[in-house]
């Protein structure tokens, strides 16, 4: 397809610019999987009216300029972080977690900014992160069949309370937007700066070693902070250098969620001016400002596909072992028809070992489509494994292992891994084995609290940024393989 599939139709306010025959509700002619089955339509309907007519969270601005950051990355120009909660929950809407969640955000892009020497794009999995894909609809309790949890915006976690409720979509509304504003407001008002590296505490790092590598960065860090202070930043300044420097300074966030529930996303998808091109108008989902389509959900035909190739905003994909290269293609001409870079993130989660198998086929693929994406490593998604004490875990060698293998390959491709993409919290849980404060599979049932995959608690995610730190300063380039 080429930009032709793009059709204008003029209105009062100005040229509606869509895809060709897409409309915010042409995805219900489709197949649909993941679909939620609601006992009363009435009621959801009026639901959904109600959202329809609330107004937007985010606005086009900000969704072009994330646009236009995520093209850097596209680029080389600059690097992504993405990381939250598996399942955000509606009780995750609280002033403490939400600091914690932005202040360990905060400080991992430091750090790869830092290792990158390059800007970092921060989009947490926060304000809108509530519903999950399910492997199965229904699981046995006590030795019932119960409906399985489907996320705080269908059903509740409790066994009780599986029906399907359409009051929890704007249950999902109102949380988003109380996260959004409180996040704004903090931001705005200089949270970041109460979290400068001189204050950061390493003391639960137990190898002597490892955290006198990780203070060597945390002192460099904060020479460059004091200096940037001294001088003044210029966010105008050239060089990549430069502008790696003066984005210490800047404190974007960004909001993202897998877009499931379509019902609630067509209530978000608002027909608004281009701030780019004013006299244009086109389609925005303006509950978030990045959305994904999960690994479980990205048929060709179906209906997730079909709803996200008419907007505006930058989407990401979830590619596992099951995608094929020449579906890959296909899917990213559909998506991204007007081959525009930086428009899909391509979240690659295959696992530590299968991530040689699959991923050199997927940049062949794409490299030879000409569509210039953001490669991004999703460590987590492949390496859920079932702990000694029967919860599901994640082990740090293994996210390393396919982060650093991620890495290696696209170098040898002569591509480059633009981001990384986690599963964490800024809580002290215990959900995944390993890392600096060797956290060990007896102890996970301390704090284990996540409602669906395991996640990397503050020390761990901190872990993640510095390694990929020191190895990016290491090695500028990749030799070697990474160790915690
Ligand atoms: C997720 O990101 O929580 C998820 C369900 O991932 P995937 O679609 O890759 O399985
Ligand atoms: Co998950």
């Amino acid at each position: 397809m080429t930009s032709s599939s793009r059709s204008m139709t003029p209105s009062n306010s100005g040229n509606i610019v869509a895809a060709e025959g897409w409309t915010p509700t042409s995805w219900q002619s489709k197949p649909i999987k993941q679909d939620v089955d609601y006992p009363d339509q009435a009621h959801l309907n009026k639901v959904l009216e109600k959202i329809g007519r609330l107004p937007p969270m985010v606005v086009p601005g900000e969704i072009h300029r994330l646009r236009q950051q995520l093209a850097d990355v596209a680029q080389g120009k600059a690097f992504l972080l993405q990381g939250g909660d598996c399942a955000e929950l509606f009780d995750y809407c609280a002033q403490s977690p939400i600091e914690a969640k932005l202040k360990v955000l905060l400080q991992m892009s430091l750090v790869l900014i830092w290792g990158a020497r390059m800007p970092v794009v921060r989009i947490a999995r926060m304000a809108g992160q509530y519903a999950k894909p399910r492997s199965k609809p229904t699981e046995m309790h006590e030795g019932k069949e119960i409906l399985s949890y489907r996320g705080d915006n269908v059903n509740g976690y409790d066994p009780s309370d599986r029906t399907p409720d359409p009051e929890r979509l704007l249950g999902a509304y109102f949380h988003s937007a109380a996260t959004l504003n409180y996040v704004r407001s903090i931001l705005a008002e200089g949270f970041a700066d109460l979290h400068h590296p001189s204050n950061w505490n390493l003391h639960h790092v137990k190898s002597s070693t490892l955290r006198q590598e990780y203070q060597t960065i945390v002192d460099r860090l904060t020479d460059a902070l004091d200096f940037m202070q001294t001088i003044g930043a210029d966010p105008n300044a050239n060089g990549a250098q430069a502008s790696a420097l003066s984005s210490l300074n800047t404190v974007d966030i960004f909001a993202s969620h897998e877009g499931l529930l379509l019902e609630y996303e067509q209530a978000l998808t608002r027909l608004m001016t281009d701030p780019a091109n004013p006299s244009q108008q086109k389609y925005y989902n303006v509950g978030t400002h990045f959305i994904w389509i999960g690994d479980r959900t990205r048929q060709l035909d179906g209906a997730h596909v079909e709803y996200f190739r008419g907007i505006e905003n930058p989407i990401g994909v979830k590619c596992g072992p099951s995608m094929k290269p020449d579906e890959l293609v296909d899917l990213l001409n559909i998506l991204d028809a007007d081959k525009r870079p930086g428009k899909i993130t391509l979240i690659t989660r295959y696992g530590a070992d299968q991530v040689d198998k699959y991923l050199p086929g997927h940049i062949k693929a794409v490299q030879a489509s000409g569509h210039v994406v953001v490669w991004a490593c999703d460590p987590m998604h492949g390496n859920t494994k079932q702990s000694v004490s029967g919860v599901k875990t994640r082990h740090l060698l293994d996210i390393t292992r396919e982060l650093s293998q991620a890495i290696r390959i696209h170098k040898q491709y002569g591509s480059h891994l633009g981001g990384v993409h986690f599963e964490l919290t800024g809580d002290r849980v215990t959900e995944c084995v390993g890392g600096s404060m060797e956290l060990m599979d007896a102890e996970l049932l301390e704090r284990y609290e996540t409602h669906c995959d395991p996640r990397l608690n503050y020390e761990q995610a901190l872990d993640m940024a510095f390694l990929i730190a020191k190895y990016q300063e290491k090695q500028r380039g990749f030799s070697g393989v990474m160790s915690l």
